[in-house]
């Protein structure tokens, strides 16, 4: 076969991957391991290059300095809107994120963002241990009886527990009593149909008529249907509008910030708007947190010493040990959650190495030099690529971290540390803060660590995350000792990097 066509059209344009099929490019070693392949890049054609993805022409930028290339720069030219819109729109909806002009947009995050008030994280944490202590003393994998042959209780596939929990404490908390209390009636086969059309294959070929498509825009059209109607009655009950309902669990969730926010042009945000929001929500959160949940928890299965020091730190804060050993527990406050230092540590690590979103793209509106920062070379990225930030590479990258395979969370301790560093910058504490129209935020773009994004695209659900991962692990190891022998390999085939079958993590209560 003759190779394909791997010489750069132009002079100044990055150096294309080598490649044996045109179209199909560099797809396959991409797809089944990112990191592996970006790392064998670097080697070749140093921190900015182009490979062929399916018909699409990414480049790549490498390093912290990629990711402020990338993430840093403007949205006129890079966008984000133009990337991600096609396969978007059908599972949010109409009219919002993607979908919306982008000073819409920064609104629409404006009105997220104060959905996700610290008022409001105060009052999730105990709805969360509730919702996960509820979990563990009826679902079937957490009932087996102690065996006398076994140290261990019994074993739970860790992936399928973080989903159903998080599904479950993000509707108690974010999405409201209607939608907790129809989980088990229609949501959750909603969510499934959604979310099966949400997938690498949608991301790349939008417009294929699948049959998974078709169920998507069918659960789309439902759900959407669904929060309206919500809205309405909510409305016509008089039940509605924020800070009405301070004293109720309700009168917390994102419908009640939601309703009666106005643009900054002074329209209102229309129901259906709401309702799709309420579906980003949904699905930003969902994959995102239960895969980190599911990691942290296979890593601390794994390293039972880490383990058992984050159950010591529970035991310190929050319990009273009893005459006969036995530990009772009282809630956490929302401001204790987030000050614990091994939570916190142990969160942090396992970021770095299993950041939910792997890749982010951008797509190029105009020719771009490529910054001298990044290379001596003058390469300009043509107009009509995709360019591709990929902060995994700088949290794994073996120049910057001491063994970035481990994960360990001790190396967030050290306050001289590069980890201490990377999060210095992440956080900007001493730099400007920037409003790109939905707040002010630290920039963070130029860190090798971000596992929340940089710039104005950067998650405006972290400190949720952070609540509710935390809030989850503490309950977790409250109430079991864990094990793995080994932690599973990375399946980089879904939208989010999730841990491979089998992931079966042996427990023994406390
Ligand atoms: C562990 C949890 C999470 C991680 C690691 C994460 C990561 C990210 C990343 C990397 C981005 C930037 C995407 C880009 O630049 O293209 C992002 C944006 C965003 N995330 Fe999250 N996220 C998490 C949880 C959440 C949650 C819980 C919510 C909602 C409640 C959420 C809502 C959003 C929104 C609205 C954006 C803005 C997208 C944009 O401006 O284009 N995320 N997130």
């Amino acid at each position: 076969m003759a190779s394909a066509q791997v010489i750069p059209r132009r002079a100044t344009d990055p150096p294309v991957v080598f490649h044996w099929v045109p179209f199909v490019g560099s797809a396959i070693p991409y797809g089944n391991d990112p990191v592996k392949f970006l790392f064998e890049c670097r080697e070749k054609y140093g921190n900015v290059f182009t490979m062929i993805l399916l018909g699409k022409r990414m480049t790549i930028a490498l390093g912290a300095k990629g990711n402020n290339f990338i993430l840093g720069g403007k949205s006129m030219v890079f966008n984000a809107a133009d990337a991600y819109q096609p396969f978007t729109t059908p599972v949010f909806g109409k009219d919002v994120v993607y979908d919306a002009p982008n000073d819409k947009f920064m609104d629409q995050k404006k009105f997220v963002k104060a959905g996700l008030s610290i008022t409001n994280l105060r009052a999730y944490v105990r709805m969360i241990e509730e919702e996960v202590a509820d979990y563990l003393a009826k679902d079937s994998a957490f009932q087996s009886s102690p065996s006398s042959t076994s140290k261990w209780d019994g074993q739970f596939d860790v992936l399928r527990a973080m989903q159903e929990i998080t599904i479950l404490t993000a509707a108690r908390t974010l999405q409201g009593k209607e939608v907790r209390d129809n989980l088990d009636k229609g949501y959750a086969a909603l969510y499934a149909d959604l979310d099966g059309g949400f997938t690498p294959i949608h991301m790349m070929f939008p417009y294929l008529p699948l049959e998974s498509s078709r169920k998507r825009d069918r659960a789309q059209k439902l759900m959407q249907k669904f929060y309206v109607d919500i809205i309405r009655k909510r409305t016509a009950s008089g039940e509605l509008g924020s800070g009405k309902q301070e004293n109720l669990e309700d009168g917390y969730d994102m419908l009640s910030t939601l309703l009666g926010q106005q643009y900054r042009d002074g329209q209102e945000l229309k129901e259906y708007e709401i309702a799709n929001l309420m579906i980003v929500m949904l699905m930003g959160g969902q994959h995102t947190s239960s895969g980190t949940s599911a990691w942290a928890l296979l890593h601390l299965a794994n390293n039972p010493d880490v383990a058992e020091a984050l159950y010591k730190e529970q035991v310190q804060h929050f319990g009273t040990v009893h005459a006969d050993g036995k530990v009772e527990f009282r809630s956490m406050t929302f401001e204790e959650v987030r000050a614990l230092p091994l939570m916190d540590r142990v969160l942090r690590e396992t970021l770095r190495i299993h950041p939910p979103f792997h890749c982010i793209l951008r797509y190029v509106r105009e020719d771009t030099a490529v910054s001298p920062e990044l290379t001596s070379e003058s390469y300009v990225v043509p107009k009509g690529h995709y360019v591709m930030a990929s902060p995994i590479i700088s949290q794994m990258d073996p120049l910057i971290w001491d063994s970035p395979e481990k994960w360990d969370p001790s190396r967030w301790t050290d306050p001289e540390g590069v980890a201490a560093e990377a999060y210095k910058v992440y956080l900007d504490e001493n730099g400007e803060k920037i409003d790109y129209g939905f707040g002010k935020v630290s920039k963070g773009s130029d860190s090798p660590y971000q596992p929340f994004g940089a710039g104005r695209h950067r998650c405006i659900g972290e400190q949720y995350a952070y609540m509710q991962l935390g809030t989850i692990l503490a309950v977790m190891v409250r109430n079991f000792e864990l094990w793995i022998d080994r932690v599973p390999e990375i399946d980089y085939h879904t939208m989010i990097a999730l841990p491979k079958e089998p992931r079966m993590i042996s427990y023994r209560r406390r």
